[in-house]
């Protein structure tokens, strides 16, 4: 019986359900997982986590599709990020059998937490793994849980896919050779002080520029930024941007599905003012229109205006969601069905 929530107001944020999953590494291994049900954890003060934040996470989505299967996007992708993400701060990763399987236990326990089809709510999936043993040198954690919670979720931004404003920001969210290209705890740490100061100037989101120069577009806080330009789909590229899935997925929605020319580059901050759209895409913020760049005062105003996403976004971000929710026929591989 699905629980007795209004999933049409929800937003996003954090409600407890059932059941998380918790694999502990001890001796060198991971054991084999379980579910419990206490949504709490008792750490040592000294865990390497609290100390020096080593910590990775994922982010991903359970959906209820037409026919009524619930599923999950390309987790597949999540679980080779979350590799790449552990082995960059000398975590043990998790094998992609393990990831797969985690992922089904949890959210089939939790399935009364998954939003209707039609509801425009889901259930966000949020695996990580941290260091839990106590370390004051600096060095790596020896025994580590990887963890999943889910929590039912409504949009990221206020409004839905309304456009939004954002702002260039001051700080930089990643070094040149850093850390950018990782989901990890420590980039989001850094991004909470600039949030902050956006969301009281009152903008949705910071804009990030590339760090060696400032000239190039590279992401917001917590998604990748797309354009379109006519006929073409054209996204920032860089070693120190999150190589995010629901991108990597609307480059070939947009080439395959809706014949768009996609341009996978450099883009030059100075070009933001000759695109038709812009928006921001990921995992939370599925695609999100914005309508207006604030850079220190200077206001670079997107064509497709601030009061409704324009119509290649529209038809990129209805595809994708038809795809994910089975009403569009998916490339193969993409859908995972967890029951
Ligand atoms: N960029 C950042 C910094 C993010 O936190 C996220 C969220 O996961 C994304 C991009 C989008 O990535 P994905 O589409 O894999 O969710
Ligand atoms: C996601 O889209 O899954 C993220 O992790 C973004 C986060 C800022 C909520």
């Amino acid at each position: 019986m699905s629980k007795n929530i209004d999933w049409s107001s929800l937003g996003f944020g954090y409600m407890p359900t059932d059941y998380r999953y918790v694999s502990y590494f001890k001796d060198g291994k991971w054991d084999e997982g379980q579910l419990v049900s206490d949504p709490n954890i008792v750490l040592n003060e000294c865990a390497c986590v609290f100390q020096y934040a080593q910590t990775v996470f994922e982010g991903l989505k359970a959906y209820t599709t037409a026919n009524g299967d619930i599923v999950t996007f390309r987790p597949d992708l999540n679980a080779a990020r979350l590799a790449d993400s552990a082995k960059r701060l000398e975590i043990p990763p998790v094998s992609e059998e393990q990831f797969l399987d985690a992922v089904k236990k949890v959210v089939e326990a939790n399935k009364d937490f998954v939003p209707p089809y039609g509801s425009g709510a889901s259930l966000y999936i949020r695996p990580y793994i941290m260091g839990t043993n106590a370390v004051i040198g600096v060095k790596p954690a020896e025994e580590y849980q990887f963890r999943i919670l889910v929590t039912p979720v409504g949009p990221y931004f206020k409004g839905g896919a309304k456009p939004i404003v954002i702002k260039v920001s001051d700080y930089d969210r990643a070094a040149p050779h850093g850390t950018g290209n990782i989901k990890a705890g420590l980039n989001y740490a850094m991004s909470l002080y600039p949030i902050v100061k956006a969301h009281e100037e009152g903008f949705s989101e910071n804009m990030y520029l590339d760090p060696a120069t400032r000239t190039k577009v590279e992401e917001t806080g917590g998604a990748n930024i797309i354009f379109i330009k006519g006929n073409k789909f054209i996204t920032p590229k860089s070693d120190s941007i999150l190589p995010s899935i629901t991108r990597r997925s609307l480059m070939i929605v947009a080439e395959k599905y809706l014949g768009l020319e996609v341009e996978h580059r450099e883009v030059l901050f100075d070009e933001i003012k000759d695109m038709d759209e812009m928006g921001l895409c990921g995992t939370a913020a599925v695609i999100s229109p914005v309508g207006r760049v604030n850079d220190h005062g200077n206001i670079i105003d997107i064509p497709s205006g601030m009061t409704e996403m324009g119509p290649t976004l529209t038809k990129l971000r209805e595809t994708l969601l038809g795809i994910q929710e089975g009403t569009v026929e998916a490339p193969e591989g993409w859908i995972y069905k967890i029951c």
